[in-house]
């Protein structure tokens, strides 16, 4: 577990993830966007890793009839999820990591992971991903976006200058910018989108379909 930490207000918090990951706001609306158009209308929503609780603030009120359980491992992002929503009766609160969480099988509608699965290495995500695929009702969806490693070392090479461009351009300095992009298989383990499509369907999910890409985020539904 990750211990409470003191942060910054959620629009701060936000501000920063903006300037960071490109298209950072864009990832939540195409999530909640593919739920739109996938059909079904949710009746419980796990919004995993759910940070700031921006995903489930920005959009709860185009799903009037569903219930949202916001769960992270930081204690901290927990209370700001809490104090952001405040009171409202349709959310709840878990503080546990996704291979933790113990919701019955086949009991939740949705589940969305934006951003959230990339600290795992490779065997932790898979329990991850297993565990959402367990917790999933039969044709139930789940959302991920993640950090995602190019397939070639000159992919890598151009994503990771395009990367650092685009963060001095929202004003890092070139060694701030230098000092974020080290995090890259040291503080987060992406895989390729094909490694990352045969662990979904590893899981047992029956369609998996990436649905955007920005620099090295990947977003994926898989489908149970
Ligand atoms: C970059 S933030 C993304 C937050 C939110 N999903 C969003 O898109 O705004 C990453 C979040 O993942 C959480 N996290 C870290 N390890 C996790 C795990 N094993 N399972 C679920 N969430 C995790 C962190 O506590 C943090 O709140």
């Amino acid at each position: 577990m990750i211990m409470a930490a003191k942060f910054p207000s959620p629009e701060k918090y936000d501000k920063n993830a903006i300037v960071t990951v490109p298209r950072y706001s864009e990832f939540h609306n195409e999530a909640v966007n593919v739920v739109k158009n996938f059909g079904i209308k949710p009746r419980i929503w796990l919004d995993t890793g759910c940070g700031t609780a921006k995903l489930v603030h920005d959009h709860i009120d185009e799903f009037p009839d569903t219930e949202f359980v916001l769960s992270d491992p930081t204690r901290g992002m927990i209370d700001i999820a809490k104090d952001r929503m405040s009171g409202n009766k349709r959310c709840s609160y878990v503080t546990k990591a996704t291979d933790e969480l113990m919701f019955g099988s086949e009991s939740v509608d949705v589940i969305t992971a934006i951003l959230c699965h990339h600290y795992y290495d490779e065997g932790g995500r898979q329990k991850a991903e297993e565990n959402c695929y367990r917790m999933l009702k039969k044709g139930g969806i789940y959302v991920t976006v993640e950090h995602t490693a190019p397939a070639t070392e000159e992919g890598f090479t151009i994503t990771r200058a395009r990367w650092k461009e685009m963060l001095v351009k929202a004003g890092r300095t070139e060694e701030e910018a230098e000092d974020h992009l080290a995090r890259y298989n040291c503080s987060f383990f992406p895989i390729t989108i094909e490694a990352h499509v045969r662990q979904l369907k590893d899981c047992g999910f029956s369609i998996v379909e990436p649905f955007i890409m920005s620099y090295f985020q990947v977003g994926f539904y898989a489908i149970k």
